[in-house]
């Protein structure tokens, strides 16, 4: 499918605007996405026309809240290739998501003296809600060191599965480096000693097809925000034998199927997971931002993206002084970086002057930080609706930071 990137650009109002005097450049997808016409049009339509409580009257605005918050629910499934919609739940966003399986699944599968092993490129969100329940349990967090280039190094992760490891939790798409992990390969070498595998789906569901019956791995989260749908909405894809098997993690309406002061009882999946008030005009935006991807097509996505990916690695490879952090053998569209002239936050607020918005510090990767000696980065994430005009824009902005330091 050919890309129209003109067309595409033309759907995300926010981006014709003027900042600081000139027109924005947007290079700060992984943080957060923009969102399409279709998308805002979705939610305020049902905003306008159907919102109620779901789940819980009889009245026919309720009947179309719910209508439309379970539709959502099935747009997510078929987008991610589940076999069931009682496989996704929706949460606030992929660290909810991950903080569920540690809480719901994690309680009652994991004991002391058990490991977890994650990479050495996790997010903050799949670190700290692993080293909770490690505390609680008396069980040790592992990780698989990553080599130079930002890959894990493959051999390391397979000896660190033991009989111990509980759970492999990896990211698809580190935010910091842009390495697209082999899930496939890394996920069949845990089940082929029966550990479960959970994915943080987070960056990679905007840039690329997501498969889980593919993937084969147990459990996938990933946020709407990042994916051009509202902020406060995302799901977790879960395997249905898990979801039946795991206890509720919060308590309250919506998740149980009966009350009283000896003994509750709980609801089917997905609902068992879902206390309180859903956010359902968040659910209709992330379904309407699914579809927005799928007209648009994923595989064009994917190509514009990584072409996007290999112009901005050209131009940024002719800044002097400039240092990429995350060569990986196969990346998503991450340009992070260092300049031996001036310090990220610098450059993050001399490049706002121009117009052109990046993300500088730890990105909430402490650890990759750390495992290549820098304090922080430069970082410029890629979407479906950025344009080579884009980098070289960025390559103009940093010229004006070198003027004014080097
Ligand atoms: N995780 C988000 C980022 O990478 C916030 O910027």
């Amino acid at each position: 499918m050919s890309f129209d990137a003109e067309k595409v650009r033309r759907d995300f109002p926010i981006l014709h605007q003027e900042v600081h005097g000139r027109p924005l450049v947007y290079l700060d997808s992984a943080a957060t996405s923009q969102k399409p016409q279709a998308v805002l049009d979705a939610v305020s339509r049902y905003y306008e026309r159907d919102n109620a409580n779901v789940h819980r009257a009889v009245y026919e605005l309720a009947a179309r809240a719910t209508r439309d918050y379970e539709n959502a629910r099935a747009t997510v499934a078929s987008h991610l290739r589940a076999t069931d919609p009682r496989e996704i739940v929706f949460v606030r966003g992929a660290t909810e998501a991950i903080n569920l399986v540690a809480q719901a699944w994690g309680r009652s599968n994991v004991g002391e003296g058990d490991e977890i092993l994650v990479t050495g490129m996790e997010h903050h969100s799949n670190i700290v809600p692993w080293q909770i329940l490690c505390e609680e349990k008396g069980a040790t967090l592992r990780v698989a060191p990553l080599d130079d280039a930002g890959d894990v190094i493959l051999e390391e992760y397979e000896k660190l599965l033991s009989p111990r490891t509980r759970l492999v939790a990896l990211v698809h798409v580190s935010n910091a480096l842009g390495t697209v992990n082999p899930v496939e390969e890394m996920g069949a070498l845990a089940r082929d000693r029966g550990i479960p595998v959970l994915v943080d789906g987070a960056q990679a569901l905007p840039h690329m097809e997501v498969d889980v019956q593919n993937l084969g791995v147990d459990f996938y989260a990933f946020s709407g925000h990042k994916a051009f749908a509202p902020m406060g909405i995302g799901a977790l894809w879960a395997r249905s034998e898990h979801l039946e098997a795991m206890p509720p993690w919060q308590g309250g309406g919506e998740m149980i199927a009966s009350v009283s002061f000896e003994k509750s009882t709980w609801n089917d999946i997905p609902w068992k997971f879902e206390a309180g008030t859903p956010n359902v005009g968040g659910a209709v935006g992330l379904a309407a931002a699914l579809e927005y991807l799928e007209r648009v097509g994923l595989d064009a996505v994917a190509a514009w993206e990584s072409e996007l990916l290999a112009y901005g690695t050209e131009v940024l490879g002719e800044v002097p002084g400039l240092e990429m952090v995350g060569r990986a053998r196969r990346k998503a569209g991450v340009l992070s970086f260092v300049l031996d002239f001036a310090h990220p936050h610098d450059v993050g607020t001399i490049l706002d002057r121009e117009g052109i918005a990046v993300r500088t510090g730890h990105h909430c990767a402490q650890p990759v930080m750390e495992r290549y000696g820098v304090p922080a980065t430069v970082r410029a994430s890629l979407a479906l609706y950025n344009s080579r005009e884009d980098l070289d824009e960025l390559a103009r902005g940093l010229a004006v930071v070198r003027e004014m330091f080097g």
